[in-house]
């Protein structure tokens, strides 16, 4: 059976609120481009749903970028951009030869639909996102924002069912490397100083999420533990990885 969940911003778009900005912190990271330039490789027409400021779209391909938000689609800089969401996307059954979607599904009011949708009007699909069950979590998540759980829970689906509504036949971790550039919350595991910054946290729709008087407490003592070094004592052997698996995935179905 599956559970997908409702999206908690739907309406206004969270990125209206949100995604001003957005081009700063959210930096396309190059080794996840790679792996969803290979999965998208011979498509030569791709529809990005969700597509935000346009990170992560193959250069060689004829690219439609589709998006809910008019001030995301104000960033994006491609010349073909539809104002549209997943859940009912305003093209034909298999106009393109791909369909993307990175990091996008959690903010769906209806995933089941809109992954529909994409298998709808693509041929292939490309989908990157998180794994809610997955273990460990983020030291952010177990030791100081508990609820981020409850949050990231009532937004996230579990992969298995992701996968089945998608028909994937591939699933590729992504183990989250120890400078990863795109700004959302997993990018900062090794460099917690940085989630001290408040426009860092704006650009994570999770913090952007969450009360301030529940946010404040838990930084200021994010920053107390950094200042004594007891940050660092207790993960020290982070400190030490290049990379770690936090359940991110890229999801392939079809052709
Ligand atoms: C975290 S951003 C990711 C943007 C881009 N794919 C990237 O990787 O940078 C999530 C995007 O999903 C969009 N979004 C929210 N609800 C949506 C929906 N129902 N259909 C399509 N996109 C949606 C948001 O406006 C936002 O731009």
């Amino acid at each position: 059976m599956t559970t997908f969940p409702a999206s908690a911003g739907a309406t206004p778009p969270i990125y209206d609120r949100i995604g001003i900005g957005y081009q700063r912190t959210r930096r396309p990271d190059p080794r996840l481009a790679a792996l969803i330039r290979q999965a998208l490789a011979g498509a030569r027409t791709v529809v990005n749903v969700g597509a935000g400021a346009g990170s992560y779209e193959p250069e060689n391909a004829e690219v439609t970028a589709v998006e809910p938000s008019q001030i995301m689609l104000d960033q994006h800089p491609g010349a073909t951009k539809v104002r549209a969401s997943a859940e009912e996307l305003p093209f034909p059954d298999q106009a393109f030869e791909a369909a993307m979607a990175v990091m996008t599904i959690h903010h769906w009011s209806d995933q089941e639909g809109g992954l529909r949708e994409l298998r709808r009007v693509s041929r292939r699909q490309v989908v990157f996102t998180w794994d809610p069950e997955h273990r460990p979590e983020l030291w952010m998540i177990s030791d100081y924002l508990p609820q981020i759980r409850d949050l990231e829970n009532s937004r996230f689906t579990p992969l298995s069912e992701v996968a089945e509504a998608l028909g994937a036949h591939t699933v590729l971790p992504f183990p989250i490397p120890h400078d990863f550039t795109d700004g959302f919350q997993i990018a900062y595991w090794r460099r917690p100083e940085f989630f001290l910054d408040p426009v860092v946290r704006q650009a994570s729709s999770t913090f952007a999420q969450l009360p301030a008087d529940v946010v404040e407490p838990a930084i200021a003592r994010l920053r107390e533990d950094l200042g004594n070094g007891s940050w660092a004592r207790r993960y020290a052997d982070l400190l030490a990885r290049d990379s770690v698996d936090y359940g991110y995935r890229l999801l392939i179905a079809g052709e």
